[in-house]
């Protein structure tokens, strides 16, 4: 039996392995990989193999299913302890998005509850639990697109930066999905994507899946974001999340926060479109959220013929900033579009009569 490739991130058929479009080798080629390895599912996470908040929580689910079907003993302290240092070393592959953690802790969970059940039980219900994050995901990707589309109207200009449509995801993405939605009725928007220095996932990713849908996008170097909005050419700004404080505070990837702080000289909307998976409130600001230390050679080296800085020069690489509540307009999840004051209406996501 052949797998229907029709999700980024998917179980093999003999589910023993996960599969995944391999993001590194878009736009130029459509390569999938088979995973097997804790290592091997761990090395495609850190390089973005498989990345977007999302997406890796979904892989991650996906991958602690795999490997729990690898361990051999059934003695239940023997399995766990064995699957713990699995939910461990993944999570250790990249800190920022809550997707991952929560992923794993969920997975983990269903280890836990059922200790009683037996080994072969407890893998079961895991299987189940990886196909619901999974399913889970298409219906919230479906429902932000709904909710995004009602704060925009056709025609007209949207910047995005970074990747958050269904190579993040599952299927419509977050902050593409509305204008993927309106595309299948017939709305047309003028999309600018920044290029997303320096892993360049606007132009690989965003450009890509917004070009092959047969939407108008732009392309743009990210420092040029300001003078498509002082043309008057953005009515609002739509972009993904990794993590969202309690207070609103929003970590994206690097270059988000500049982008807002220019929406409000423009006076411009600026939308965060994501999943309630990637609210943690258990953090109450952008101050405790660890942002992630990449790599200086994907700033001096990488997608260049020659290196394009002197080589011992001193280089920071952060791969998400912090977005400051004050410059959101709204948050939009699945569960409904919060506003400010943030700490009250993302509270009221789980727990509606507070
Ligand atoms: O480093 P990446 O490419 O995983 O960063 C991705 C982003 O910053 C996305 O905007 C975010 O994960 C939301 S994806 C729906």
């Amino acid at each position: 039996m052949t797998e229907k490739k029709v999700d980024n991130v998917f179980l093999n058929s003999s589910e023993d392995a996960v599969v995944i479009l391999d993001q590194t080798q878009l736009p130029g080629k459509e390569e999938y990989l088979t995973l097997s390895t804790v290592e091997e599912m761990y090395e495609a996470i850190l390089h973005l193999k498989v990345r977007g908040a999302p997406a890796i929580g979904i892989c991650a689910g996906y991958c602690m299913y795999c490997l729990a079907k690898q361990i051999k003993t059934k003695d239940f302290d023997g399995f766990y302890r064995e699957l713990s240092g699995y939910r461990d070393h993944l999570n250790s592959s990249r800190p920022t998005a809550v997707n991952l953690s929560w992923a794993l802790k969920r997975m983990d969970k269903v280890a836990v509850d059922n200790k009683e059940r037996g080994v072969d039980e407890i893998v079961r219900l895991m299987g189940e639990e990886c196909r619901k994050i999974q399913e889970e995901d298409i219906a919230m990707c479906r429902e932000i697109s709904r909710l995004g589309l009602t704060l925009i109207k056709d025609g007209d200009g949207i910047l995005t930066h970074c990747n958050a449509g269904p190579l993040a995801t599952s299927r419509y993405g977050t902050a593409l999905g509305p204008l993927l939605l309106g595309k299948e009725q017939g709305m047309d928007f003028k999309v600018f994507a920044d290029e997303t220095r320096p892993l360049l996932q606007g132009a690989r990713l965003t450009s890509y899946e917004l070009h092959k849908a047969g939407i108008d996008v732009t392309l743009i170097c990210d420092n040029m974001a300001s003078i498509v909005m002082k043309n008057g050419w953005v009515q609002a700004c739509f972009v993904g999340c990794d993590r969202i404080a309690a207070n609103g505070d929003t970590a994206n990837k690097i270059g988000t926060s500049g982008v807002a702080i220019l929406a409000k000289h423009y006076g411009i909307p600026f939308y965060v479109l994501g999943p309630t998976s990637t609210v943690d409130m258990s953090c109450p600001d952008g101050d405790h959220i660890e942002i992630e230390l990449r790599d200086p050679e994907e700033i001096k080296s990488k997608f260049y013929e020659k290196p394009m800085a002197p080589e011992g020069v001193k280089c920071y690489n952060p791969a998400f900033d912090v977005t400051d509540h004050d410059l959101i307009t709204a948050i939009v999840t699945e569960k409904g579009i919060c506003r400010a004051p943030y700490g009250e209406s993302l509270k009221k996501l789980f727990d509606p009569i507070s």
